[in-house]
């Protein structure tokens, strides 16, 4: 079967990264999931925005965490002439409500959360009414432990960017259900993909853009591509 392929933060090669349009042109290309990062303001929303502060991906100042969501709104997120309003993942979830398209979350951490965005991702996704079409995922073998805790339905990914020992025999804690190594893991060692199927476990991989890269997921059998030209990946594919 071929890998499902996903939006990393929306058509992001096109579109500003997790703007609405991002997401909106990755689900037209026909992306069968799509891929977003979330904080929590200051106040407790979560806002869907990859770094720890406002810099690269707007024209505002400051540590998302510090600002609250009023704040965060008045800041421009687009780029290349086209204006972008802040994501919040409320909007996210309605999108890919009554749709098949998959949404994979990730949680990031400023440790003074102490896991309060997992807590309040599972939440959302019981307030939205939406489990089985959402996969949380996090580098954070904590964060992954402590959302299964909160949501123990919901599928999750564990995130790789090394295969230190206790993960490249490809097993992985109980609370996992993925694995999610970069695809520079799998270009040193390949092998590791059949080592996590052996343990259960369907592999996700990100970045996945390069024609060598997509091919070498596809060969070994990856079931889920993280990619930010949807499109282009599908005709790398070889999908029509
Ligand atoms: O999909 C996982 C990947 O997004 C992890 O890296 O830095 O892009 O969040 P990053
Ligand atoms: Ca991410």
């Amino acid at each position: 079967m071929q890998p499902a392929i996903v939006a990393h933060r929306g058509a992001s090669a096109h579109r500003a990264e997790h703007t609405l349009a991002a997401y909106e042109l990755a689900v037209e290309q026909g992306a069968d999931g799509l891929e977003c990062d979330i904080r929590l303001s200051k106040d407790g929303h979560i806002v869907c925005v990859h770094d720890r502060t406002l810099t690269r991906t707007s024209n505002g100042r400051g540590t998302v965490s510090a600002l609250t969501l009023d704040q965060l709104k008045t800041y421009d997120y687009g780029h290349q002439g086209e204006p972008a309003e802040l994501l919040v993942l409320d909007t996210l979830l309605d999108l890919v409500k009554g749709t098949k398209v998959e949404l994979f979350v990730e949680t990031k951490h400023p440790v003074r959360y102490r896991n309060e965005v997992e807590r309040k991702l599972a939440q959302a996704l019981k307030r939205h009414g939406l489990r089985d079409q959402i996969i949380m995922m996090s580098f954070s073998a904590t964060a992954v432990k402590a959302f299964r805790d909160q949501a123990p339905k919901i599928r999750t990914v564990l995130l790789l960017d090394r295969l230190l020992p206790r993960v490249k025999t490809g097993k992985l804690p109980p609370y996992a259900d993925y694995t999610g190594p970069g695809v520079h893991l799998l270009r040193d060692d390949p092998g590791y993909v059949d080592r996590s199927r052996h343990h259960g476990h369907d592999t996700y991989v990100w970045t996945v853009d390069d024609q060598q890269d997509v091919e070498l997921c596809r060969d070994l059998g990856v079931r889920f591509l993280a990619t930010n030209a949807p499109a282009n990946t599908r005709r790398l594919l070889g999908d029509n």
